[in-house]
């Protein structure tokens, strides 16, 4: 296995804006887009991504308290939430301030561009990586682009094959963003522009057209669109089944079960977890767990659930799709799950970014599960594209 550690990765997402050309009549990032925030739907991405990032919000002062509690339901972990300033740039620089100083690569995102896909938040840290200096992403520009003067006369053509459109996340290494936001003397719309008159290198690595902001209501009810999926839904359904082992610990439905008899499994025997991570596979038409993960991987000795629901999730979302619902059933004598049904809900629906609803059953006596031998799972899994 290779020594070498992984990177660390900040994400500095702006949410400190007030809206005024969406006029929701609250700030932007707080604005329900199918009943989440943009805040929310920005940090679903980052949660989705596959390097372990820190998170730091920048919010408007007064609503501190509220983004730090959608960030939390967001991530399923706590994030650090600074107040902004009265600009972008301000904004950023509180939330710069508070990276912490063992990060390598620092990604700032705008928290308006709340469909940003995971996908690209990890190519963007990739490619700062590779090549050691900022890179952001950009569309190419599809409209033709005219000079006007104040009183609308037309100047000229600009040659749009020269032009980029570009988007958050933008990515560079630590030191450099530092740099030049230290350095900065003029107000800049986005961090490369500072960190381009900071003297280092910028690039642009293709864009996603989800990374649009979303800047007036006519872009919010895009987005809506676009999150409504009229597409065909695919199903898929998956099982798993662990023996007890009295002498290992209960790890079940992403939760530990302190004094109840654990599950035998090269991971943690988490059979909620396994059948949901081959429902989402299924219905994604990725093979199962077996194939994914292998079944003896040395890395994976131990490994708790929400590795392997993280994982799948990131897989599914990159082939397109996204989480509509999972429904799981647990079939099996003990752990007694109604105590902690709703706990163990909330732990796989942050982690999946989507409702999880969890059932349980026993088989009257018969059979493995009847004689107390062991634990089934049965999962579905539905996903929208
Ligand atoms: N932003 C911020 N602090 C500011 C201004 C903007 O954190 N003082 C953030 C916004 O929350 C947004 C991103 O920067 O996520 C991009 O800004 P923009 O789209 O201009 O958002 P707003 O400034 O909120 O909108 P408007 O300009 O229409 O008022
Ligand atoms: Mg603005």
């Amino acid at each position: 296995m290779e020594s070498i550690r992984e990177p660390r990765v900040a994400v500095v997402v702006v949410a400190a804006g007030s809206g005024t050309r969406l006029g929701a009549g609250r700030p932007k990032a707080f604005v329900t887009l199918q009943g989440r925030t943009l805040l929310e739907h920005s940090l679903h991405a980052v949660r989705g991504m596959r390097y372990a990032a820190d998170a730091i919000v920048v919010a408007p002062a007064d609503l501190a308290e509220d983004a730090a509690w959608l960030a939390e339901q967001a991530l399923g972990t706590p994030a650090t939430v600074v107040a902004g300033g009265d600009t972008r740039q301000r904004s950023v620089a509180e939330g710069l301030a508070v990276v912490d100083p063992s990060v390598d690569v620092v990604l700032v995102h705008d928290a308006a561009r709340a469909l940003a896909p995971a996908t690209l938040f990890d190519a963007v840290v990739e490619a700062v990586l590779e090549r050691g200096y900022g890179v952001i992403p950009g569309l190419p520009v599809s409209d033709t682009v005219k000079r006007v003067g104040d009183d609308g006369e037309v100047h000229e053509t600009v040659d749009r094959s020269a032009l980029s459109a570009v988007q958050t996340p933008q990515g560079f290494p630590r030191e450099q963003l530092l740099t030049a936001y230290a350095l900065a003397e003029s107000d800049e719309t986005d961090d490369a522009g500072l960190v381009a008159a900071a003297g280092f290198r910028v690039d642009v690595v293709p864009g996603d057209a989800h990374a649009f902001k979303v800047t007036t209501p006519w872009d919010l009810r895009r987005a809506e669109e676009l999150l409504s999926g009229v597409a065909v839904p695919r199903i898929g359904t998956g099982s798993d089944t662990h023996a007890f082992d009295p002498d290992a610990e209960l790890w079940l439905a992403g939760l530990h079960w302190p004094g109840e008899p654990g599950l035998a499994g090269h991971s943690d025997g988490d059979a909620v977890a396994h059948a949901i991570v081959d429902a989402l596979l299924s219905a994604a038409g990725l093979g199962d767990i077996g194939g994914v993960f292998g079944t003896g991987d040395p890395r994976l000795e131990g490994a708790h659930g929400d590795v392997f629901l993280q994982e799948a999730r990131r897989r599914v979302e990159e082939a397109g799709f996204r989480i509509g619902n999972v429904a799981v059933q647990v079939i099996g004598n003990r752990p007694k799950l109604a105590p902690r049904r709703e706990e163990a809900q909330e732990r796989l629906s942050t982690i999946l970014g989507a409702p999880v609803s969890l059932g349980a059953t026993t088989t009257d006596g018969l059979g493995f599960t009847g004689r107390g031998e062991g634990v089934t799972a049965q999962a579905t899994a539905l996903l929208l594209s």
